[in-house]
């Protein structure tokens, strides 16, 4: 009932040229692509180009973060507006390299999705524990307070329609990916909390992708798991062709 998402997160790579080469290019792979949802959040300076290469296609556009306010003085700053506005219907909040470089915390999380829901976009929430935390064995309790301050005042609706992506930080960009087992019991204990804050029906219908170092050869294995709804994919998004065998592997 749920379908895949699978969504690139291109993070500072990709002018808005290569973007559009990018699009082009993975439109004509997917054209027999069925059964998952696809998009691709490249730099704010992308959005645009992205968009337009996208435009008629099943290939959602989403940008990598925004500010909370609507406008005002915040230099180097973009709204959840500005960018809906170039395009995106989808905005990744608190990536884990925005909470460790530059300085976000779950009620910036909280702020910003309220932002992004009141834009009229989906928000790609992200949670995830940190070696350091896993070690500890505090996991499951570092994931409740991320989804409780994060998500807090959400409605069920809303909560329905959010995806939430579960990232464990040692997992990001080092080639370690979450064994199924390890993605498994965290995205159950998700689903748990979910339902347990947010009523049956929203936590049933809302998706939670897995990202971290997934590649073509690990998804079929964690969309396995039967709370994994997809990925959050970073290095290997960028090459279309490793993307679309993600995409395949997700629709199997
Ligand atoms: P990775 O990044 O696939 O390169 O590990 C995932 C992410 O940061 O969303």
């Amino acid at each position: 009932m749920r379908t895949p998402l699978i969504a690139g997160n291109f993070k500072m790579f990709k002018t808005a040229a290569e973007t559009t080469a990018y699009v082009v290019e993975l439109r004509g792979l997917l054209a027999d692509a069925r059964g998952v949802d696809v998009l691709i959040a490249p730099p704010f300076t992308s959005l645009a180009a992205a968009a337009a290469a996208a435009s008629g296609s099943a290939i959602g556009v989403g940008a990598q973060n925004i500010h909370w306010e609507r406008e005002g003085a915040f230099t180097g700053e973009v709204s959840a507006g500005m960018v809906r506005e170039a395009g995106a219907r989808f905005v990744i909040v608190g990536h884990s390299e925005r909470r460790t470089l530059f300085g976000e915390t779950n009620a910036t999380v909280n702020k910003k999705m309220n932002a992004v829901v009141a834009a009229g976009m989906t928000p790609i929430v992200c949670i995830g524990e940190t070696l350091e935390q896993r070690d500890r064995n505090e996991t499951l309790a570092v994931l409740d307070r991320q989804i409780k301050e994060g998500l807090d005042g959400a409605t069920g609706e809303q909560l329905a329609a959010m995806v939430l992506a579960y990232e464990p930080v040692w997992a990001i960009g080092t080639g370690r990916n979450a064994t199924p087992a390890q993605a498994g019991e965290a995205h159950f204990h998700i689903r748990q909390r979910l339902k347990q804050w947010f009523g049956l029906d929203s936590a049933g219908r809302c998706r939670i992708l897995y990202g971290g170092s997934v590649k073509p050869d690990n998804i079929a294995r964690l969309i396995a798991q039967p709370d994994v709804d997809g990925a959050l994919v970073g290095g290997a998004s960028l090459d279309p062709k490793s993307f679309l065998a993600i995409v395949k592997g997700a629709a199997i």
